[in-house]
């Protein structure tokens, strides 16, 4: 990480594991103390597909009521955003207040300041307690708190990958809502996991940045 400075430092709530932001010479990278990185401010093709694709599949998305999980460098947010219309909700649940900080500050030209967008609404918290707190809330909920069914960050995230985690964030949904993830891979237990839930499910694969080279999964699941 020579030519990379460290902006911030933040302890994940629940863990006694750290995410660190640095900056390099263009971009930005979020890493775990590992050297695993979390985000990279070049690579965010799949990120914006996550936010757009499952908004651009509702029949009204002029007032949609939207959960992102995990706003990491806000990509998915400000998709999601710019694929709704003017009296749509956009909730964001972030783990890490310092996360959100640093949205506000260093990060957030990335991305556009999607914080800043008027329909943009912080939780910051885990967003496994939102979910189990509404019912019939949201017409989307997509989720990118990890590196998919694998976690990363905290072991109690796998929770949202079981079946439980799946039938809590359906009854999260509007009736007819879409319910999407982001993964590093296929995963085809996963897969079935959805649809063995009585989901529609879609597993599409989506280029991290540009036109070739690495893909991530979205699956999109419309209840
Ligand atoms: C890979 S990043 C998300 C990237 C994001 N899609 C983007 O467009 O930049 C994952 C984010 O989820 C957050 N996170 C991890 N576990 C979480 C949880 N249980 N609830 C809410 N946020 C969580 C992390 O702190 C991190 O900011």
């Amino acid at each position: 990480m020579s030519n990379w400075t460290l902006l911030g430092e933040a302890r994940i709530p629940g863990t006694e594991q750290f995410i660190y932001l640095y900056q390099g010479k263009d971009d930005f990278s979020i890493k775990l103390a590992r050297g695993q990185e979390l985000m990279n401010s070049r690579k965010y093709g799949s990120e914006h597909a996550l936010g757009e694709m499952p908004c651009q599949r509702l029949r009204n998305p002029t007032a949609a009521k939207v959960l992102i999980g995990g706003l990491g460098m806000g990509f998915t947010l400000a998709a999601a955003l710019r694929s709704v219309g003017p009296q749509a909700e956009v909730t964001v649940a972030e783990l890490v207040p310092e996360v959100v900080e640093w949205n506000r500050g260093p990060l957030g030209d990335r991305s556009g300041r999607p914080l800043d967008d008027p329909r943009t609404r912080v939780y910051v918290g885990d967003v496994v307690r939102l979910l189990k707190q509404s019912d019939r809330s949201f017409d989307v909920i997509a989720l990118d708190i990890d590196n998919g069914p694998e976690g990363l960050t905290r072991t109690s995230n796998n929770w949202l990958y079981s079946l439980m985690g799946v039938v809590a964030a359906q009854k999260a949904l509007k009736p007819g809502g879409i319910l999407a993830y982001w993964s590093a891979e296929p995963d085809d237990d996963f897969h079935d996991l959805l649809k063995s839930c009585g989901l529609l499910v879609d597993q599409v694969r989506v280029f991290a940045h540009g036109k070739k080279g690495t893909r991530h999964t979205l699956w999109l699941a419309t209840c």
